[in-house]
């Protein structure tokens, strides 16, 4: 299968950060189909050979053991292009047009088109592609996040990308479904028999949900003003993951089979009230602190941050999904900037036993589905010690290492699945318009009480696990969060 991939925004910060180096790994896991072409564009006037020098610099900074070495990065650059493009002008649109019918063999089977520039252009370039006729099809657009800041927005560009491709045409990536450990969740659900029948509100207490990273906004303090925790992680990434583990089990493993079942999840979210965005949602924002044995400043004190800026760097927040699953099941969803450690997991605590028969304070069973830094999969469960008799139980672990249990097999990256899924045409994991205006529904109730609240974000010290109302939050329920048990 041939294909044509472009670039918008070739020379940003997402294409040499994340989609050349997840390209590269395709290509080096012999997964990128042959006869491809990559073409980059952007503003600047350069010739192929040196964007590919410039892209062989910028390798440099890609993590050791993914770096190409030279010969390999020869061989991979042959494919890759470069041509200057003025987004807004229809005649480049047509240049395009040429160069993407001038191939050896005939025009590509497949032409995707990844938007990864400022979201402000995605309307202005999907228009001009429609108006050039390149939206026939065997075109893909591919839609990087932010899509809008709201409902409103979002519902703006999904018109517009709508009025020019069809819905299948449209892959919105939302970067965490492509991460192994998240498709391990589907695995773990719809391919073993035993967790099923306990998947429910009679054996389930509650479910936590934690996307804790230990970098501070570093230089993207002016994007990150404008958008928050809320905006940046749990609208998106933290409601997927909640949609994957909540949903009922789908008839087949079509894309629109799983998109509709995670599609009802979202609807049955119970709605925010200004009182329940009071009592059930924490804002905070990270002070000075210590992060792994570093000083680290505070989020005010980071690069173009305004000096009274009231961006949250940390929510957490209770939910429940309102069917007969889950029906008064907290789902507990939390994320934060400059936090302890980077650690994304989920765990599962189950009810305790109905009646005790063994002394000592009661434990429940735990799931712990870790997704990153480690991806794996902890079944904490209560034995004897083998020691007196009367004593209590204890807990112990049954500890997956996915990594290690597939260590023979590449295992492949979030980017790098997603961009060989879109070249084959596969939309299991990216996100319908309905998903996505649906989720925006859903916060925007937390983003209107927090606009028009007096109260600022609660200060945090780096380095911790946020403001101690995140823990009273829980607490009010009778829960910890996992750190705390
Ligand atoms: C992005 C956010 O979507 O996800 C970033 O914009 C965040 O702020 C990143 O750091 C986290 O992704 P990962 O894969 O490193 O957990």
């Amino acid at each position: 299968m041939s294909f044509d991939l472009v670039f918008f925004g070739g020379t940003g910060d997402l294409t040499w950060r994340k989609l050349m180096p997840a390209l590269f790994q395709a290509y080096r896991h012999g997964k990128l189909p042959g006869g491809g072409r990559i073409l980059a564009v952007a503003r600047d006037e350069q010739s192929d050979e040196k964007y590919r020098a410039w892209l062989k610099d910028r390798f440099q900074d890609v993590e050791g053991a993914k770096r190409p070495s030279d010969e390999e990065f020869e061989r991979f650059a042959a494919q890759v292009f470069y041509r200057r493009m003025d987004l807004s002008q229809g005649e480049h649109y047509a240049k395009l047009k040429e160069w993407l019918a001038t191939r050896e063999g005939g025009p590509a089977d497949t032409v995707v088109f990844y938007l990864a520039t400022s979201p402000h252009l995605f309307t202005q370039v999907c228009e001009q592609l429609g108006a050039a006729g390149l939206n026939h099809p065997k075109v893909r657009v591919v839609l990087e996040k932010p899509l809008g800041h709201d409902l409103a927005s979002s519902q703006h560009i999904n018109r517009v990308v709508r009025s020019v491709f069809e819905e299948q045409q449209a892959f919105r990536i939302d970067h965490y479904l492509g991460k192994p450990s998240v498709q391990n969740l589907m695995a773990l659900r719809f391919g073993n028999a035993f967790f099923e029948p306990l998947w429910r509100r009679e054996s389930i207490a509650n479910i936590q949900i934690t996307l804790a990273e230990s970098l501070g906004v570093g230089t993207r303090g002016p994007f990150y003003d404008g958008t928050g925790a809320l905006r940046d992680m749990i609208q998106n990434h933290a409601l997927q993951l909640l949609t994957m583990l909540a949903m009922e089990p789908p008839a087949t493993n079509d894309a629109d089979a799983i998109r509709d079942e995670k599609l009802k999840v979202l609807r049955a979210l119970k709605p925010f009230t200004p009182e329940s965005v009071a009592r059930d949602v924490v804002r905070g924002q990270y002070r000075a602190g210590n992060v792994n044995g570093q000083a680290v400043p505070g989020y005010l004190e980071e690069q173009k941050v305004p000096a009274e800026s009231r961006c949250e760097t940390f929510v957490a927040l209770r939910t429940e999904i309102q069917n007969w699953r889950w029906a008064g099941v907290p789902f507990y969803l939390r994320t934060g900037k400059r936090l302890a450690a980077r650690d994304a997991q989920i765990v599962v605590n189950f009810r305790q036993v109905p009646h005790a028969i063994f002394p000592g304070p009661q434990r429940a069973n735990r799931l712990i589905i870790k997704l990153q830094p480690e991806d794996g999969l902890e079944l904490e469960l209560l034995a004897a010690k083998g020691g007196a008799h009367g004593e209590a139980l204890a807990p112990v672990k049954l500890d997956l290492d996915f990594d290690k249990a597939f260590s023979g097999s590449a295992r492949v990256g979030a980017y790098e699945r997603l961009l060989l899924d879109a070249i084959a045409g596969k939309l299991n994991l990216f996100v319908r318009s309905d998903e996505q205006e649906q989720a925006w529904r859903w916060v925007e109730p937390i983003l209107h009480a927090w606009s028009t609240s007096t109260e600022p974000p609660r200060p945090y010290n780096a380095g911790s696990w946020g403001p101690a109302a995140a823990s009273a939050m829980v607490a009010r329920d009778g829960f910890t969060w996992p750190e705390e048990v």
